[in-house]
């Protein structure tokens, strides 16, 4: 009696494992699929064997071309290499959605909410919202500047503490969190926090935990999302659930601070203005803008703007001390400039070239380390050539066109400010797509942007960064998170 259900049911899951290794036709080249799995073991291998994944995918793009093509358990996966096909796939709108994954929507009541991860009419009303606002209160303007200019005083001041007698030993690769989480917040909530205020230090723990959680080498269980009930510890869920629900917790109370004190005549930050917004649309229906919406997109913020920058920042004083006279010639340049007492401004800028490149030379070797955030394509389309179908995730692997051996960049593991330099002016050639390309663009380079020069500036007038005595090098191999970090390290710091 029951043979015949037993044998159809075997039969049912061995057509759908053979089903599983069919690769679409003209679907990018790689790795064969096994039934169920995809490639996820091959490619597991490969990230042991070269330590992070971005070696992994580029290792394979040597054999396939690229533009490869992946299965991760159920879901496709294209992975772009080379600064041409990066560019062909961020500037394809077809390209341009995001996957619509329960890694997403898990952290936001189920819903897709938010900036960084939703696609269509919601997310284009929203980012235009967003844009239009971040400008209103400062993004690019002479307030930004002056908020900027605080913080990295504040900065200053904070070494100025740490040193005793004439030097401090400090860890460099978590110096720059809390001012540029200051900044971003100031902007958002109008809140600042002192370096040694309790509010702060629980946004940070709160904050690096979920940045820990939400990294873009993939989560087990986002992959297998069944194993959330199999194995809710192991596969990394709990962890991911609750840091996320402590920074909605700790976004509330924010929101309800601001809900108690703000007039809808003079808002403050971006937060007043979008409460204003939810209350104005309260009657309509299918309006994108919530209480939910509100609290995902600072959410965002914090994760697309606070690890970017600050990261960017640690990797720069990572090569600084590793090359003390790129650091000299900084330093050489900002003094002809400004002098040691004259504190700079945002529209010091465009005279301090030199430094200008130092930042570029730091944004290759993060951004370099990295992947771009996850796209998904929208409708069937084309890339290079291959058939791309609709609902495939799609990722630009940045490694190969920035840093690996085949890149155009001469000697690319090489600190060099100065290749950025033509007849006197900063040229950043085309392969450098920091902030991206096409309608995914970062919306907030000109604060990440403000925040790099301004901190490099004006650390570097005041003071000088070198290896600790007797101790080695800093490793210039990195920590894989949402985005990539140095490896910890510390830099003696002293006065100029
Ligand atoms: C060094 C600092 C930064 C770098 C290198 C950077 C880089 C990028 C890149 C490459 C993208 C596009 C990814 C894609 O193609 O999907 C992006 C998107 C984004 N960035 Fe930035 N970013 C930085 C700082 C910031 C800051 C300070 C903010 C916020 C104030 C911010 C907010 C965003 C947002 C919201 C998006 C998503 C846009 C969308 O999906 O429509 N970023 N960023």
């Amino acid at each position: 009696m029951l043979l015949l259900p037993l044998t159809l049911m075997i039969f049912v899951i061995l057509l759908y494992g053979y089903k599983s290794t069919r690769k679409p036709r003209h679907f990018p080249p790689g790795p064969s699929w096994w039934p169920f799995l995809g490639c996820a073991p091959q490619v597991q291998l490969l990230r042991k064997k070269t330590g992070h994944l971005l070696l992994a995918t580029s290792k394979l793009a040597r054999k396939y071309g690229p533009v490869i093509g992946l299965k991760v358990g159920g879901e496709l996966v294209v992975v772009v290499h080379g600064a041409e096909a990066v560019r062909e796939f961020l500037a394809n709108d077809d390209l341009s959605g995001r996957p619509n994954t329960s890694l997403y929507t898990f952290r936001s009541w189920g819903k897709r909410l938010g900036i960084v991860m939703t696609d269509g009419d919601f997310w284009a009303e929203q980012r235009r919202f967003l844009v239009r606002h971040l400008r209103d209160f400062g993004f690019g303007t002479t307030n930004m500047s002056t908020l900027l200019e605080e913080e990295s005083q504040e900065l200053v001041k904070y070494l100025q503490r740490c040193i005793n007698e004439s030097e401090a030993v400090v860890n460099m690769h978590s110096l720059f969190s809390t001012p540029i989480l200051n900044t971003l917040w100031r902007m958002l909530a109008g809140v600042r926090y002192d370096t040694d205020d309790p509010k702060l230090a629980e946004l940070h723990e709160i904050l690096a935990d979920m940045l820990k959680q939400v990294s873009m080498v993939g989560k087990t269980f986002a992959a297998f999302p069944f194993l959330r009930y199999l194995a809710p510890e192991a596969s990394g869920y709990n962890l991911y659930m609750d840091a996320h629900r402590r920074l909605t917790d700790f976004l509330y109370k924010e929101v309800d601070d601001h809900k108690q004190t703000y007039d809808p005549e003079y808002p403050r930050d971006v937060m007043d203005l979008y409460l204003t917004v939810i209350n104005g649309n309260a009657k309509l229906q299918n309006s994108t803008f919530s209480e939910q919406q509100l609290i995902i997109t600072c959410m965002d913020m914090f994760m697309a703007g606070s690890e970017t920058t600050s990261n960017t920042l640690s990797f720069c004083f990572l090569y600084l001390v590793l090359y003390p006279e790129v650091q000299k010639k900084a330093q050489e340049e900002i003094d002809r400039v400004l002098g040691r007492e004259r504190v700079p401004t945002l529209s010091d800028k465009h005279k301090l070239k030199y430094v200008e490149c130092v930042i570029w030379e730091s944004l290759r070797m993060f951004v370099g380390r990295g992947f771009t955030l996850p796209h998904r394509s929208i409708r069937d389309t084309e890339l290079c050539g291959y058939f791309i179908p609709k609902d495939v995730k799609i990722v630009g692997n940045f490694y190969d066109s920035l840093l690996g051996d085949q890149c155009a960049i001469e000697d690319p593991m090489e600190f060099r400010p100065e290749r950025y330099l033509k007849d006197g002016e900063v040229v950043v050639p085309d392969a450098i797509m920091a902030f991206g390309v096409g309608k995914r663009r970062c919306i907030g380079d000109a604060l990440a942007k403000g925040n790099l020069f301004l901190f490099v500036t004006v650390l570097l007038q005041r003071f000088n960064f070198s290896v600790p005595p007797n101790a080695s090098p800093p490793s210039t191999d990195w920590e894989d998170g949402l985005t990539p970090r140095p490896k910890p390290f510390q830099v003696v710091v002293c006065e100029r």
